[in-house]
Formats: C-alpha cells, sequence, structure tokens
C-alpha cells in the first residue's frame, strides 16, 4: 500500500510479509550479499570449503558452523571491521553425507568440535555499497574450538566443584560450547553465553545435574565415547566448567579468553553490558529455560577509559568482582491474570520489581548455600530466594536512548499445564507459543538499581488474535510476529528483534519497532530467512542490517541427500548456514 513505506526514522522501508521462500527476502530497493558461510577458510593455511573432504584440521581454520550472536567491532584501517561469531551448535546430518548418528566416526567428532566455539574476522566493506567481505588471513582473524584453552576467572575459579582429572587446578578448561547469543562491551570486548551446554554431557544424574537438565544417557552426538570429559559419571564435574559468560579480547590474539564465574553459571542466552554513571559496568542476563530467570551483575569496579595498556589490562578484570542478583518481578493489577492474554482491567501489563543479591564476591546472600555454590548452581540460587519464573528469558538489551531494558521472552508452552506455574502478569498467557518482550525502567534510571519499573511492550502473535499487544499502537497496522529471540538497537533507537519458532506459518526473521513516540509500538518486518533457519545476531549499522541465517535446512528428517534447503548456493550443494549483510541498493542508509 501506498504508506507502506511511512514509518519512524530508521524503519521507512516497505515491509516484508510472511512467507516460505528459501532465502533471505528484504524490502523493495534493497540488496544483499552473503558474507561468510561456514566452512570457509579465515586462517593462514586453511583450505577451501570441500563438502567431500573435511578435516577437523581444516574446520579449525575456517568459519564455523551454525552462526549466532555477532559482534562488529571497529578497527583502524579503512573500511575494515572485526566480526565476532558465535558458533552455537553442529547439525550433523547436514554437514556429513551419510552420517550415521548412532556411530559416529572420531573425525566427524572432531570436526563438529572445531565447528563450535567463535569466530574472529576482518570485514572489508566495499566502497559504493554496504557489502561486507571476509579478510582472510588477518592477523586479527581466530578461531576459538570446543578444545582451545580458556580460563575460568573470578570468585569461583579454582574451588573443588571446578576440578577435573584433566585440571585439578579447577582454573583452566578446554573449549567453549553452544555460545548463543551475547553482548559487546564499552571496553571493546565480547561475552559470550554458553547455553545449551546440558545436551554435550552423557550420564549427569546428580540433583544438580537434572536442574540443569544434563543428558542422563547417552547423549545424541555421543562425544562421551572419544573423550571421557563428556561423561559425567567419570567427570561428574567437567559440566560445571561450561554455563559461563565467556570474555574475548579480539584485539588480542594471543590472549586466552575467560569464563567469568562472578556472573552465574545458567543457560546462558546472552550477556549485555551498560554502564553507571559512575562507569561500573552492569551486565543484564536471561537463562534460557522455561521457567528460569532473569538475572543482572553489577561490577564494583569503574571502567578506565583509554587505549593504555594498563587501561585494557584493568578493563578485563571489571567483571570479576561485583554482586550477582536476581529478578523477582509483582504485577499491579488488582485482578487475577486469567492466562488468556486479555489485558487486565488497568489497561496494562506491568508492576514492579526488585533486585534479589546472590553473591558478592566471597560473600553468599542465600541461606545454606556458600558463595561458590551460588555461582556454580546459581539455578538453585535463584529457587532458593523465589524468583520470578519467566518465559524463557532470551537476548535483552538496554536503549542507549531511554534507558530502558528490553528483555525478550520467547515462549513457554508448558505456562498453565498441569503441575506447572499458571500466568502472571508478566508472563500472562498459559500456553504461550508467541512470546513477549518486557521493557524494565531501573529506579532512578540506574543500573546499578535494587528496584525497577517494568511493562510488557509487545505481546507476539498474530495482530488479528485479541490476545497480543503492541505497545497500544494499532494492530492493522503492525507485521505478524512470534518468538522474539535476539534483540539489537539502531542508530535511531528503534528495537529491531530478530524471531526463531516460526509459528504463524511464514519462516523467521527481522523486525524494526520503534520504542518511543507515537509510531511507539509500529513493528515492520524488515526481512525473512530460508526454510528451518533462525534469524540471528542482528547488528542495524547505518548503512547495513547484518544476520546470521542459523540453522537453514534444519527440519526433521532432513539430511544431506534429502535437504530441505538448498540456500544459499543452490541445488547439489550442502545448505550453509552464513552471515548475511543488508543494504540499500541506492547507497543510502537504512530505513530513511
Ligand atoms: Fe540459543 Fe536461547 O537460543
Ligand atoms: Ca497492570
Ligand atoms: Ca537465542
Ligand atoms: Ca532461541
Amino acid at each position: 500500500g501506498g504508506g507502506t513505506r511511512d514509518g519512524a526514522r530508521g524503519l521507512r522501508f516497505t515491509p516484508v510479509g510472511p512467507n516460505t521462500a528459501d532465502k533471505v527476502t528484504v524490502p523493495e530497493g534493497y540488496a544483499q550479499n552473503v558474507v561468510i558461510r561456514w566452512g570457509e577458510p579465515i586462517l593462514r593455511g586453511a583450505p577451501a570449503f570441500d563438502a567431500d573432504r573435511q578435516t577437523a584440521g581444516a574446520q579449525a581454520g575456517q568459519f564455523g558452523y551454525n552462526n549466532d550472536f555477532l559482534s562488529l567491532l571497529p578497527l583502524r584501517e579503512h573500511g575494515r571491521q572485526v566480526l565476532v561469531a558465535n558458533h552455537e551448535y553442529t547439525d550433523e546430518q547436514l554437514m556429513f553425507k551419510g552420517y550415521d548418528a548412532a556411530n559416529p566416526t572420531r573425525e566427524q567428532v572432531e570436526i563438529a568440535w572445531a565447528a563450535h566455539g567463535l569466530s574472529v574476522v576482518v570485514v572489508q566493506e566495499e566502497r559504493r555499497s554496504g557489502k561486507l567481505t571476509p579478510v582472510t588471513r588477518h592477523w586479527l582473524n581466530r578461531r576459538l574450538t570446543a578444545t582451545s584453552e580458556f580460563r575460568l576467572t573470578g570468585p569461583a575459579a579454582g574451588s573443588a566443584l571446578l576440578k577435573t582429572s584433566a585440571d585439578p587446578t579447577g582454573t583452566k578448561v578446554l573449549g567453549t560450547l553452544n555460545n548463543c547469543a551475547g553482548g559487546t562491551t564499552p571496553w571493546g570486548t565480547t561475552l559470550h553465553g554458553e547455553e545449551n551446554f546440558n545436551q554435550y554431557f552423557a550420564n549427569g544424574t546428580s540433583a544438580t545435574d537434572k536442574r540443569y537438565g544434563l543428558t542422563t544417557g547417552a547423549t545424541e552426538r555421543k562425544w562421551e565415547r572419544f573423550d571421557k570429559r563428556f561423561d559425567a559419571a567419570q567427570e561428574p564435574n567437567e559440566s560445571h566448567r561450561f554455563g559461563w559468560v565467556v570474555e574475548l579480547d579480539p584485539y588480542d590474539p594471543d590472549s586466552t579468553p575467560r569464563k567469568r564465574t562472578a556472573l552465574g553459571r545458567f543457560k546462558h542466552e546472552a550477556a549485555q553490558p551498560r554502564l553507571t554513571r559512575d562507569g561500573r559496568p552492569v551486565v543484564y542476563m536471561g537463562d534460557d529455560e522455561r521457567f528460569d530467570y532473569f538475572y543482572k551483575f553489577v561490577s564494583s569496579k569503574r571502567m578506565r577509559k583509554g587505549g593504555s595498556r594498563a587501561a585494557r589490562a584493568h578493563n578485563l578484570t571489571l567483571l570479576d568482582e561485583g554482586t550477582l542478583y536476581v529478578a523477582k518481578l509483582t504485577g499491579d493489577s488488582p485482578q487475577d491474570i486469567d492466562g488468556t492474554g486479555k489485558l487486565p482491567n488497568d489497561g496494562e501489563f506491568d508492576g514492579s520489581g526488585v533486585w534479589i543479591p546472590l553473591a558478592t564476591g566471597d560473600v553468599s546472600h542465600v541461606p545454606g548455600m556458600t558463595a561458590e555454590e551460588v555461582y556454580v548452581f546459581t539455578r538453585l540460587a535463584g529457587d532458593k530466594v523465589g524468583a520470578t519464573k519467566m518465559d524463557r528469558p532470551e537476548d535483552v538489551e538496554p536503549s542507549p536512548r531511554t534507558g530502558r531494558v528490553y528483555v525478550a521472552l520467547t515462549n513457554n508452552t508448558d505456562r498453565g499445564k498441569a503441575g506447572k506455574p499458571g500466568a502472571d502478569e508478566a508472563n500472562p498467557r498459559n500456553l504461550n507459543k508467541h512470546g513477549q518482550i518486557l521493557e524494565l525502567a531501573e529506579h532512578w534510571d540506574d543500573p546499578s538499581s535494587d528496584g525497577f519499573a517494568w511493562r510488557l511492550f509487545l505481546v507476539a502473535g498474530d495482530p488479528e488474535d485479541p490476545a497480543t499487544y503492541f505497545a497500544g499502537y494499532p494492530k492493522e497496522k503492525v507485521s505478524p510476529i512470534s518468538c522474539p529471540d535476539n534483540v539489537a538497537f539502531d542508530p535511531h533507537g528503534n528495537l529491531w528483534i530478530s524471531t526463531d519458532g516460526a509459528q504463524l506459518g511464514s519462516h523467521d526473521g527481522l523486525f524494526g519497532v520503534a520504542t518511543t513516540g507515537e509510531r511507539r509500538g509500529e513493528l515492520k518486518q524488515f526481512l525473512t530467512v530460508p526454510k528451518g533457519a533462525e534469524t540471528c545476531g542482528p547488528i542495524i549499522q547505518d548503512r547495513r542490517v547484518i544476520v546470521a541465517v542459523q540453522h537453514p535446512g534444519e527440519i526433521d528428517g532432513a539430511t544431506v541427500e534429502k535437504p530441505a534447503s538448498v540456500w544459499p548456493d543452490g541445488p547439489g550443494r550442502l545448505v550453509r548456514p552464513s552471515v548475511v549483510a543488508v543494504y540499500r541498493k541506492d547507497g543510502r542508509d537504512i530505513g530513511v
């Protein structure tokens, strides 16, 4: 229609409609390029991708599988930036011809280890367009995998709970696993959430293993056959060394990345920092599980400005000292929330909240738990203090304009089922398929505050469904959306939301929505992704949008021989998770 290019500044594009095209669909007037695919070489000496001759050695120098979180950091080289990507997990059926899930080979397992982790790769922008291409063999390029060295730091490092037969110090870990979303710090490092680490460990039978959902028998990938540390019966503490927030210094390719124990251990979706007025970092973090919690960490140390070696060294200690909190939310509506998503009679899903302290350094605030136990078994600490059970907290992002914090609660189809918690004002729908976005305002706009106000900004779904809410904006003017997962702000203060769930007969996609002004709540779809894919890692710059197309073709029963998607290279080629840049054909800024 004629008015479709209307919108808040930054959102003036013709929305992409719901669709099931096996490609990345972008608005009229926009172009795209694949920045980098799984398997493209990034390190010196790494070979070109060869689907028929994959090796662990090759993969260790190539871009990993299933790109999720993306960060772009500045670089003092003309037209270049540093791209950091998470590689959350592997889809062996789509990677290997004739894959036998019951009997993976050692080479396949080692390729999967090398395809997990993180990539650092410098990218170059084309002068006249928004196109991005990798600079292979740049000296900053780096791969971290499931076998690279990481160090545990902070108050739980060296704890008996973190010691294994291979590491009696409890400080040295091999690998990072299941890095989902993350964050970029104001001091130029990146944070990476280790999310569903439970799936890699076999025979997890203790009470804490159970709370973290470890596999009780053999794992799907059978890694325990090739390295006993993945067998909890033999190495009960190895899984304790995963489920942390990793901090990486992408500017120092020789640095050992850190797992920051002060930020607690759970299924870390993401970790998004901001600074208090006096310069202390505060990190918001969700635990992505049905009925799990939302957390924040407040550092006791101030960031030092400037790029001196001493300032950088100091800033790399900021996330080791401080207080870990969990959120408890209370609704203010005078009536019970009935679970249908119908607005309460005070017109809004809203209320107040408190941050309950769990531990500060070596001091526990949770009765019956030591500080080390609070950090290693943070979920149990949240259980003890009565934190609010949320609908799967995914990514979180504070608005750089208003300070309000946006939390994606992706869905919770178990809400209200027999024996499970029912709806509350922050999680107002039973059998919640579509999710919601919560807007949190810290008291006095102080990120270190111990209290906050909150309201639901979006209750997702088909706008024709009376149980949806778009910040009060007229629903006939918004795009349908389901399962919000990653969130990011553009330079104009609009919130961008990528989805993972595709519950409305369309593929997943990326949406922009105004958060302030008359158009607050006006949601517009910017792109959709290929069949079976989730949209991840959105970065919205002036001239381009970058997304990670994760797990394209991941449909039950799909294999290399019987693919569900042929993106990005067409029939006869492997489907490959890839990073995509989208920009305007006329070279102007996005959405203006
Ligand atoms: Fe890996 Fe919570 O999505
Ligand atoms: Ca209310
Ligand atoms: Ca996610
Ligand atoms: Ca997700």
